[in-house]
C-alpha cells in the first residue's frame, strides 16, 4: 500500500520545482519594468503612468501625425509644465537615460523601435550608461 499522504504532497512539490523557471520569470517580469529616470522639473508624465505604460506608442503616433500631417505644434502638459509633442525634445528630455528606461523594457520584450535612426537623442541620453 502506498501512503497517499506522502506521495501527493511529494508530487505537488515536484511540480512546483519543475515550474519554477516559468513563474519565477513571470514574477521577475513585472519587477523588471524599470523605474523611469526623470531629470526635469516635472514629476508627472504627459499622461497617467498606467496609460503610458501600455499606450506610449499610440501617443507617439498621435503626436507625429498631429505635428507632421496637421502641422499642429501646440503643446502638451506634464503636470503644469508645457512640452512640445516631440520624441527627442520631450520624452527623451525627461527619460534621459534611454538605455536604462526605454531599452530595458524593449529588449526584454524584443521590441526594437527604429525611431532613433532619424531622431536625435539629447546629449545626456546618448552618452548616459
Ligand atoms: C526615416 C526617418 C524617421 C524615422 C525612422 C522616424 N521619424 Fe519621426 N520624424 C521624422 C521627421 C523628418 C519628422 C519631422 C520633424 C519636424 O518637423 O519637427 C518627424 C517627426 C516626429 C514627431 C513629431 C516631432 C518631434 O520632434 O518629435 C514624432 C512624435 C515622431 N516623429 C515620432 C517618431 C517615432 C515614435 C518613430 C519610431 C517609431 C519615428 N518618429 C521614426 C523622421 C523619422
Ligand atoms: C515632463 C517629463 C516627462 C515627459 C515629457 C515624458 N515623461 Fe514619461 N514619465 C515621466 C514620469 C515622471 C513618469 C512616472 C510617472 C509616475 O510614476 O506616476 C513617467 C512614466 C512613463 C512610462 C511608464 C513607466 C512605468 O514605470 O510604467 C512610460 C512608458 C513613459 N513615461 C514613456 C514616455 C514617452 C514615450 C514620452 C513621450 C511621448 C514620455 N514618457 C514623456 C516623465 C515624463
Ligand atoms: C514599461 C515598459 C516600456 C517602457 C519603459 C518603454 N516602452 Fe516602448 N514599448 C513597450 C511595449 C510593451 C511595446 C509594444 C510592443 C508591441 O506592441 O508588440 C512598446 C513599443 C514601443 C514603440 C512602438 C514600436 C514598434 O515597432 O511598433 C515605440 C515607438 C516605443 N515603444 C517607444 C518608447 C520610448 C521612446 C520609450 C522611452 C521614453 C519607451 N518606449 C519606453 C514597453 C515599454
Amino acid at each position: 500500500m502506498y501512503d497517499g499522504t506522502k506521495i501527493i504532497p511529494g508530487i505537488l512539490l515536484f511540480m512546483i520545482v519543475l515550474s519554477f523557471p516559468v513563474w519565477y520569470d513571470r514574477l521577475n517580469g513585472s519587477a523588471v519594468i524599470p523605474d523611469p529616470e526623470v531629470k526635469t522639473e516635472s514629476k508627472y508624465c504627459v499622461m497617467p503612468k498606467e496609460y503610458m505604460r501600455s499606450n506610449h506608442m499610440v501617443l507617439l503616433d498621435e503626436w507625429r501625425d498631429s505635428v507632421i500631417r496637421d502641422g499642429d505644434r501646440s503643446k502638451v502638459f506634464a503636470g503644469i509644465i508645457k512640452y512640445d509633442k516631440s520624441l527627442s525634445n520631450s520624452c527623451m528630455k525627461c527619460h534621459n537615460n534611454k538605455k536604462n528606461f526605454c531599452d530595458r523594457c524593449h529588449e526584454r520584450l524584443s521590441v526594437n523601435p527604429t525611431c532613433w535612426d532619424c531622431h536625435n537623442l539629447p546629449e545626456e541620453a546618448a552618452h548616459a550608461n
